[in-house]
C-alpha cells in the first residue's frame, strides 16, 4: 500500500494522518500510531527504534523504562528533554505474543519496515528543521544514515543525515542490557554531551 505522506501543514497535521498509515503490516497488531513528540521548533531530534509497549499503549515515545533512563542522560549532559522532538524510525510496535506468555516480547523492525516508515521521519525533519538529528542505535542511524552506518565505530561523530547534522549514539535499551550498565551509561552521556555542545 502506498504512504500518502501529507506535503503541507505542520506536525499535527502528519500526525493525523501517520494515525490511518497502513504502509506496512506493522498496524495491524499494534494498538495505535506512535508520533513524535515535543516542540515543532526544537533545535534537536531525537531518533529511536520503534515504540515498546509502554509506548504501544500510551501513545508517546519514549515513555517506558528506555524513556526514563534517556530523560537522564538528557539531563546528565545537559538537554532538556521538554525542548527536544523525539520521535521513532518505525512508529508502531512489532513484537511476538509467546503463547502463554502474557507479555509482548519487543522484535527488531525488518529493513522493508523502517523503508515504509522512513517518508514519516523524513517528514517530521522536515517540519521541524533541527540543528542537529541524533539517532539512537543501529535501526535510527540505518534510517537515516544508511545501512553501511556502523554505530560502533563511528558514535559521538558529527555526520550528516538529509542535509542535518546529525550524529548516532547507542541506543537506552542497550544501555539497560550493557553487562557494564555504568559504562555503558556514562558512553551515552558523554555523546548526548557533545550532542548538547554542538548547539551551545
Ligand atoms: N525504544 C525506542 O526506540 N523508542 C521508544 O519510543 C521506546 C523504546
Amino acid at each position: 500500500m502506498t504512504i500518502e505522506v501529507p506535503t503541507r501543514g505542520g506536525l499535527t497535521a502528519l500526525r493525523r494522518a501517520a494515525a490511518e498509515c497502513q504502509g506496512c503490516g506493522l498496524y495491524r497488531d499494534a494498538t495505535q500510531t506512535v508520533f513524535g513528540a515535543g516542540p515543532a521548533d526544537a533545535r534537536m531530534v531525537l531518533v529511536g527504534e520503534q515504540p515498546g509497549d509502554r509506548e504501544d499503549l500510551a501513545g508517546e515515545p519514549f515513555v517506558g523504562p528506555a524513556g526514563m533512563l534517556l530523560d537522564r542522560a538528557l539531563g546528565d549532559a545537559g538537554i532538556d528533554r521538554d525542548e527536544v522532538y523525539v520521535t521513532n524510525a518505525v512508529k508502531h510496535f512489532k513484537f511476538t505474543l509467546p503463547a502463554r506468555g502474557k507479555r509482548r516480547i519487543h522484535q527488531k523492525p525488518s529493513q522493508g519496515e523502517v523503508s515504509a516508515c522512513r517518508p514519516w521521519l523524513l517528514a517530521e525533519l522536515d517540519r521541524v528543521r533541527p540543528e542537529l538529528v541524533v539517532c539512537l542505535g543501529a535501526t535510527a542511524a540505518s534510517a537515516l544514515l544508511g545501512p553501511d552506518f556502523r554505530v560502533s565505530q563511528r558514535r559521538g561523530e558529527i555526520v550528516a543525515a538529509q542535509g542535518i547534522p546529525a550524529m548516532a549514539t547507542v541506543h537506552p535499551s542497550a544501555v539497560l542490557r550493557a553487562p557494564d550498565r555504568e559504562a555503558a551509561y556514562r558512553g551515552l552521556v558523554a555523546d548526548l554531551t557533545v550532542a548538547a555542545r554542538h548547539q551551545a
